[in-house]
């Protein structure tokens, strides 16, 4: 009978556990205790590459997504959608694991950070290249089926499968917005609202970019039904 504990992956690590998932290499992709210039590197550290691992995997789902609505497979959309945007919960969730930092403390480990800037996170630069992608996708499968969004939302059954696809594409978009805000929060408190980041940009400039659509018509849509509506026509229901 074989021995179930002997590594049967190939690799050098001792187990086939740690063969499979590079335990080896991923966790000496953080610096040691002898390296940091601050001991809360570690969790700075942690939170970033852990947040740059779940974009990666919330992209992957969203691009099949997007290669599901292509193809008119919207139940399979809608499931990865669900997946990604769950994905972005965990990004929200773990931001705020930053604010055991005290300012004091990230000064220091700010020195270690030359001129690194979320702004070049991988994982963002690909949401943002890719949501507009399904936002394509989507006009161009409600071109197929012959309906404008209006349709979908007049319609609004929850069994419509357009409808179900809008909302997670809606949510998506909202996901990203409130990451943005629990960000700008965070950042408040650990270096201040009125700073410049690491390179160069003003605090003050992440609070102007926290609402940026990448579904404006999903949103839109919403403001056409409430004017529409009994309400919105006697001048009550809308601005
Ligand atoms: C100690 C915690 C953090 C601080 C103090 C901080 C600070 C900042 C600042 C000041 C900026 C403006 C750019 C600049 O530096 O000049 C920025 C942008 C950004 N940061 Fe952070 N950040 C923190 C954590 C994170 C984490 C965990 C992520 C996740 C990957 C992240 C992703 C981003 C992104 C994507 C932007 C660009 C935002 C946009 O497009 O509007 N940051 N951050």
């Amino acid at each position: 009978m074989d021995d179930l504990n002997k590594p049967i992956l190939t690799g050098t690590a001792a187990t086939d556990y740690e063969r499979y998932l590079r335990t080896d290499e991923l966790l000496a992709l953080q610096k040691s205790p002898a390296e940091v210039v601050h001991r809360d590197e570690h969790l700075f550290q942690t939170v970033h590459q852990s947040s740059e691992l779940w974009l990666k995997l919330a992209c992957l789902e969203f691009e099949q997504a997007t290669a599901f609505v292509s193809a008119d497979a919207v139940a399979g959309a809608v499931r990865l959608l669900r997946r990604a945007t769950d994905c972005m919960d965990l990004l929200i969730a773990q931001i705020h694991m930053l604010e055991h930092i005290s300012p004091g403390d990230y000064a220091r480990v700010r020195t270690a950070l030359g001129h690194g800037a979320g702004f070049d996170s991988p994982g963002f630069r690909r949401v943002h290249q890719i949501s507009p992608l399904a936002g394509a996708a989507f006009d161009a499968l409600l071109a197929r089926r012959s309906v404008v969004l209006m349709d979908v939302y007049r319609r609004g059954y929850e069994l419509d499968d357009l409808y179900q696809l809008a909302e997670q594409l809606l949510t998506w978009d909202e996901r990203t917005i409130l990451w943005r805000f629990h960000h700008l929060k965070v950042v408040e408190r650990i270096i201040g609202g009125n700073v410049i980041g690491t390179q160069g940009t003003p605090v003050e400039v992440l609070g102007k970019r926290i609402d940026v659509r990448f579904f404006p018509a999903l949103w839109a849509v919403r403001d056409e039904i409430s004017r529409q509506s009994p309400l919105g026509a006697d001048g009550h229901g809308s601005r």
